[in-house]
């Protein structure tokens, strides 16, 4: 399939589920195993050079969303297109080599580099797995990296361990390894959740500044929304396993359509204490992913839902240039 120039990541009808373990018993009495449905039927565009953010409450699947779209997770079905590349038909060597072209960045920094290995090993990971360069050529092209952020002198941080690091210079390590095959795409999975307030902005700062040098695209998942905000051409609003609203994001933080992007614009703060806003509340907590309700998957937390939101579920409709799935708007 041909796509249109602009796009770089075409995601279609892309669906994960997660069989549970249940045991045999429970299987026997109670009948049919469980699944998660995880993600489930999503799709969407990214632009060349754009960051779509995916924001969501915990557990809507936006972790899982990411590992899909670039392999790390198997999709039960769908399809991605990547710069006209169909990925889900990749296999074996070829899906290898192609995995140069893309890297994700975790939120945990500590958890994703190895504690017993040194981090110039740790960033050198990767180009030697791809087989790029000599061990000489390796060398020079990390310690540039290093110099380029921040973790100077160079020298001395690619000898040392991961714990002599401070959490910010972790993620500039993870940012750099992601970086060093010269990847095309990125997905940044919270990658500043973890850190102190005080190095979030460098981080963002240090994203927004990659992304133009080594002409990246982004998909940037977060809790954050400020960051998000900050960072983000368009956003995705996710729920229980799919896009329930997507926009630029001057539209999703102007004026939310869908109510459940309402309830979370709704809960940023605002700096003038004199604007009131009304504040709107979810009923009840998220349901299971296990056993996604009927209907419109929020009609049971909505504030506004109406008997046609029980019955059928909105499909994702353009209004005005914005995707949103909800029978009210
Ligand atoms: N390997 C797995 N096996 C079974 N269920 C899983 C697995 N991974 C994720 N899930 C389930 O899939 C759903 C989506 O999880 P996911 O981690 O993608 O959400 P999330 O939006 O990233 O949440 P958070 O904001 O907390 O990181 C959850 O119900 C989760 O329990
Ligand atoms: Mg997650």
């Amino acid at each position: 399939m041909r796509m249109n120039e602009e796009t770089f990541l075409k995601v279609e009808h892309l669906r994960k589920e997660f069989d549970l373990k249940v045991s045999w018993i429970k299987a026997i009495f109670k009948g049919k195993k469980k699944t998660v449905k995880a993600v489930d039927d999503v799709s969407f565009e990214i632009k060349r050079g754009e960051t779509l953010g995916i924001v969501g409450e915990s557990g809507s699947g936006k972790t899982t969303l990411g590992r899909t779209v670039i392999r790390l997770i198997e999709p039960t079905s769908g399809k991605i297109i990547m710069d006209n590349t169909d990925l889900t038909k990749l296999k074996g060597d070829v899906l290898r080599k192609a995995r140069r072209d893309f890297s994700i960045i975790f939120q945990d920094p500590m958890a994703s580099l190895n504690p017993y290995m040194r981090i110039g090993k740790i960033v050198s990971h990767p180009l030697e797995i791809h087989n790029i360069g000599t061990k000489q050529e390796r060398k020079e092209k990390i310690l540039s990296l290093f110099e380029k952020f921040n973790l100077t002198p160079p020298e001395e941080f690619y000898n040392r361990f991961p714990k002599y690091l401070s959490g910010g210079q972790r993620q500039r390590v993870v940012i750099a390894r992601a970086l060093i095959t010269n990847p095309k795409f990125i997905v940044a999975d919270e990658p500043t959740a973890m850190l102190d307030v005080s190095v979030r902005s460098q981080i963002l700062k240090l994203m927004i500044q990659v992304k133009e040098e080594f002409k990246l695209t982004y998909l940037f998942i977060t809790h954050d929304l400020a960051g998000a905000k900050y960072i983000c051409d368009r956003i995705g609003v996710m729920y229980l396993g799919r896009i329930i609203e997507i926009a630029k994001k001057e539209d999703i933080f102007k004026e939310p359509l869908h109510p459940y992007t309402k309830i979370l614009m709704s809960a940023i703060p605002i700096p003038d204490p004199n604007t009131k806003r009304e504040k709107l509340m979810p009923k009840g907590e998220i349901p299971s992913a296990t056993n996604i309700p009927k209907g419109c998957r929020f009609h049971t937390r909505c504030p506004f839902a109406k008997d046609i939101c029980k019955e059928q579920e909105p499909e994702l409709r353009d209004i005005g240039g914005r995707l949103v799935a909800c029978h009210l708007v």
